[in-house]
């Protein structure tokens, strides 16, 4: 049985075969594919796109979805074996996935990271643990990666360049400032899926402190080595920006200050000037520009650059709903 828990589990032409059955979904939106099939939403952290786009999803191909959060509106949960559960938790994830399982015919999960240690969260415990114990497909709504968001990024890029080969396309993964230090999942998934599709990816970030996990560099390499394409680590917004044909832009907190937060504050505060603004825009070759959404204006990209036509962050957007009615129409009926 085949979960969708990152997209470097999937062969390319699998992905490939789910960006075209999105994009069929896109033009003819209802079907019957999930006709008498049920998802259960399980969320641990907030969402707008994700918990819309799977419910709409689900019902547009005749199925139906049921949202859970643990902790609100359904009972906490433990995850930790061999726990002696006197504590806040009501009920074991070993019990939670294998009754959910016996009720619905797929299971999504959102589960950011706790920010307390990263090489615990690094393990992505939730979801591997729904997946261990679920006996129906389990889908990443956003972990420690986001692999929805790649797939609907992909997508969008593909329809603004009017081909799906985008090898060869110069393309920025620009770190950008927020008050608060944030998950790495969206930036990890760009990374992966950028260097997937073979483009010529550069990550910039600050200082050496914010590159990603060894892990995603790790698959980045791998992809660059299959694909084509090449992976560059700058710090240097000029040079970067010089030329591009993509912009994507994401804030993270570094990864060396997890869980001790108070020392990466005075550094992300000295790197605002990260904003994605015209004037860098006007460095690229008429590079389109994305985010995953949700986004603050004026701190991680101005007004204009959201507002200008080259701005394809509404379309990204969009085709979540489109690539997820494709991944739980594969999942239930593999
Ligand atoms: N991009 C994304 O996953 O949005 P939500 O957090 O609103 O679901």
């Amino acid at each position: 049985m085949k979960h969708f828990l990152n997209t470097q589990d999937w062969s390319r032409p699998d992905l490939d075969a789910l960006l075209r059955q999105a994009t069929a979904y896109k033009h003819e939106k209802l079907g019957i594919s999930l006709k008498g099939k049920s998802i259960a939403l399980v969320f641990f952290n907030p969402s707008m796109r994700t918990r819309t786009s799977f419910e709409l999803g689900a019902f547009q191909l005749g199925g139906h979805a049921i949202v859970l959060q643990p902790g609100k509106d359904a009972w906490p949960i433990e995850f930790n074996l061999g726990t002696v559960m006197d504590g806040d938790t009501e009920e074991h994830i070993a019990e939670v996935a294998r009754v959910l399982a016996r009720y619905v015919d797929l299971i999504g999960v959102r589960a950011f990271p706790k920010f307390i240690d990263w090489q615990y969260d690094r393990q992505d415990v939730v979801l591997k643990a729904f997946a261990k114990y679920s006996t129906v497909p389990v889908i990443n709504m956003e972990t420690i990666t986001h692999p929805c968001q790649e797939l609907a990024h992909a997508l969008a890029l593909q329809e603004h360049f009017g081909t799906t080969d985008l090898r060869g396309k110069k393309y920025v993964l620009t770190w950008t400032y927020h008050p608060k230090p944030l998950n790495t999942a969206v930036a990890n998934s760009a990374l992966t899926i950028a260097t997937r599709m073979g483009m010529d990816v550069t990550l910039l970030c600050p200082t050496e402190q914010y590159i990603l996990d060894e892990r995603y560099m790790g698959w980045a390499r791998d992809n660059v080595a299959e694909s084509g394409g090449s992976l560059t680590v700058s710090h240097d917004i000029e040079s970067a920006y010089a030329g591009a044909d993509v912009v994507y832009a994401k804030s993270w907190g570094a990864l060396p200050f997890f869980g001790n937060w108070g020392p990466e504050q005075p550094i992300r505060e000295q790197f605002k000037h990260f904003i994605v603004d015209e004037a860098k825009m006007a460095l690229t070759n008429n590079g389109v520009f994305s985010h995953c959404l949700p986004l603050r204006r004026n701190v991680k990209a101005t007004d204009a650059v959201m507002d200008s036509p080259n701005c394809i962050a509404i379309n990204e957007a969009e085709n979540r709903l489109h690539v997820q009615k494709a991944i739980m129409s594969a999942l239930a009926h593999q």
